[in-house]
This record gives structure tokens, C-alpha cells and sequence, in this order.
């Protein structure tokens, strides 16, 4: 049985996953009516699904713990960028701000010594060293892009490929 901070803390994180996927939806749907991000476009839509599934983890983690996962209202996420970077600063900070989140948790069911919850956190753990890396990897190759438009040409083009190379589309 889950404690009730710890139901809190996870049901938060259910919130914080949800308005990630909510997020890169919205890029998602901003790069697609730009012209010729069609690998970003991809990047953000299976993004949106990853996080969709993060959450439905914890959402089926709560429940089967004998709590109750609650389902939260979110706010509208930006839905419009003036850059590519934009984007992608975005990104990170997002991950940036849920790897923190996963390590509160961590510490929280070790405190309180929830083992199960504590094994169970291990995923996500991993799981947001790739995604920041990814990010952070991302970041860095926009920076040298800049604005130029052959450069963001070739960063769309790989985009997927070094997704999945970098161990992302879990
Ligand atoms: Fe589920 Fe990318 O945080």
C-alpha cells in the first residue's frame, strides 16, 4: 500500500508527465506547419507519445499499489516558437525539470522506505539520463546550425536517426 505523500508525489509526477506530452504535442503540431521540419515534426509527435506512456506507467504503478491515480487538468502548453532553438530549449528544460522531480521521488520512497516504489522509480531514472543527454546533444547541434539553413536542412534530415541512436524511441 502506498503511503499518502507518496501517492501525492507520484500523482504529481502523473501531472508532470502529462503536460511534457502535452508540450511536444504542441511542437509537434508547431514544426509540422513550418515548412521542411518534417523530422522534427516526428521527433515531438513520438516525444508526445513517450511521455503519454511515462505517465500511464505511473497511472497503472498507483492503482495496482492499492491508491488511486488521478487523472489532472492541464494547462494550455506554448504553442507557438520564433525559433528552432526555441524548441529545443524548451525541450530541455522540460527534462531538465523532470529529472529533478525523479529524484525527489527517489529520495522520498527511500526515506520512507518503499522499496517497491523505490525499484520501480529505477526506470525512469535511466530512462531520463537518455532523454536529457538527447537533449542536451540536440542543443548543442542547433548551436552550431545557428541560422543557417543548410545546416537546419541536415539537422531535420537526421533528427530521427540520431534519436534512435542515441537510445531514444523506448
Ligand atoms: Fe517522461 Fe521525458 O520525461
Amino acid at each position: 500500500m502506498l503511503s499518502k505523500s507518496i501517492q501525492e508525489a507520484l500523482n504529481a509526477q502523473v501531472a508532470m508527465e502529462a503536460t511534457s506530452s502535452q508540450a511536444y504535442l504542441a511542437m509537434a503540431s508547431w514544426a509540422e506547419i513550418q515548412p521542411g521540419l518534417d523530422g522534427v515534426t516526428e521527433f515531438f509527435y513520438q516525444q508526445s507519445n513517450e511521455e503519454r506512456m511515462h505517465m500511464l506507467k505511473l497511472i497503472r504503478y498507483v492503482n495496482e499499489r492499492g491508491g488511486f491515480a488521478m487523472v489532472p487538468a492541464l494547462p494550455q502548453p506554448i504553442i507557438t516558437f520564433t525559433s528552432l532553438q526555441k524548441v529545443f530549449e524548451e525541450f530541455l528544460k522540460h527534462e531538465v525539470q523532470v529529472s529533478e522531480s525523479i529524484n525527489q521521488l527517489v529520495g522520498m520512497a527511500l526515506d520512507e522506505r518503499d522499496f517497491a516504489t523505490h525499484n520501480f522509480l529505477q526506470w525512469y531514472v535511466s530512462e531520463q539520463i537518455e532523454e536529457e543527454r538527447l537533449a542536451r546533444t540536440l542543443n548543442d547541434k542547433l548551436e552550431l546550425v545557428g541560422d543557417d539553413k543548410s545546416g537546419i536542412y541536415l539537422f531535420d534530415r537526421d533528427i530521427m536517426i540520431h534519436r534512435n541512436a542515441i537510445g531514444g524511441g523506448k
